[in-house]
């Protein structure tokens, strides 16, 4: 018997059906706050002494920056794995992985390529876990654009966002916080990169509409958004991906289609030319440094959430 085994089940970030409307108002609330004393130099350390493992089996700068300097902002500490440096690239059972390294620290963050690892993972594990991206699911990026959009235009409640792009985990993302949180997608992807609604984990099609036409799509969109057309573990495609998405790069002409209110977000890393014109993700209705930085603020909520419950603001 040790301490953990009197804790009651942890509360995963696996996904974003994972939690409720009311936890991510929750967890929004927090987040402004939390912003805002970091932006008055104030300290909050509410997680002073835990530990959080950050296991990266993908590349990240933003990911590993977020979560790193927002622990440490918190008051813990962070150790960081990857697949070259641990005994996760030389075969150990993730299981036996998770049972081990839930035994020694508070929280884990772990990005990854199929879901079932993760899930395999926390399944094991005696302390949340985060999904920091995998193949299907980027959860985390979601939590910071929909904190962005709230911040420049109020509740995401009844607006429609418009994916430009591949059907990808950054779209199936934005699929499910559509039924969470009641908004409309509208999604354009080229033919062979749909949306799958069984590898989203939709309960209907309610809440989306599909368009041939990337301009239709973004057609009156409160929110234009898209993503590389590349995404990581799936560059064997990168040609073939170039020849098919040659259309569904978002240009100026969709920004004025969707209107001069909407905006535009990109999780970044971007390539210019590519999914996006310069001139849109460098121009006026752009937010995309406002994502980047929330993703600090929503990070930081997410972890004192998941370790400490529903604090008072
Ligand atoms: N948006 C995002 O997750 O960026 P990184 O890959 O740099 O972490
Ligand atoms: N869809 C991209 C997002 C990168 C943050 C990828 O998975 O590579």
């Amino acid at each position: 018997m040790s301490p953990a085994d009197t804790l009651p089940p942890p509360r995963h970030f696996l996904q974003f059906s994972d939690f409720t409307a009311d936890e991510f108002a929750h967890v929004f609330a927090r987040a402004a706050l939390i912003k805002k004393r970091f932006k008055a130099y104030e300290k909050h350390q509410p997680l002073a002494d835990r530990t959080l493992a950050m296991i990266f089996e993908k590349a990240s700068t933003r990911t590993r920056v977020s979560f790193e300097a927002g622990m440490y902002q918190l008051g813990g500490s962070v150790v960081h794995l990857t697949t070259g440096d641990s005994q996760l690239g030389r075969a150990e059972p993730i299981e036996d992985s998770a049972k081990v390294i839930s035994r020694m620290v508070d929280l884990v963050m772990i990005r990854t390529f199929e879901q079932t690892k993760i899930e395999a993972f926390a399944a094991h594990s005696r302390v949340p876990v985060i999904n920091g991206l995998t193949n299907e699911f980027h959860p985390c990026q979601i939590l910071a654009d929909i904190f962005t959009f709230i911040e420049h235009r109020g509740s995401i409640q009844g607006k429609t966002v418009a994916w430009v792009g591949d059907g990808n985990n950054m779209a199936n993302t934005w699929l499910q916080a559509s039924e969470i949180l009641g908004f409309k997608v509208h999604v354009s992807t080229p033919s062979g990169y749909e949306v799958d609604q069984s590898v989203a984990g939709l309960r209907s099609n309610d809440s989306y509409r599909v368009f041939k036409d990337p301009m239709e799509a973004c057609r009156g969109a409160d929110l234009v958004t898209t993503d590389v057309w590349t995404s990581m573990g799936y560059e064997a495609e990168d040609q073939a991906r170039r020849e098919a998405f040659a259309e569904w790069c978002v240009d100026e002409d969709m920004m004025r289609a969707a209107g001069p209110d909407a905006l535009f977000m990109h999780c970044l890393p971007a390539h210019r030319g590519e999914e996006v014109q310069a001139e849109v993700i460098d121009g006026p209705q752009s937010v995309v440094w406002d994502e980047a930085e929330n993703r600090l603020h929503v990070q930081k909520a997410l972890m004192e959430f998941v370790l400490l419950g529903q604090l008072d603001n």
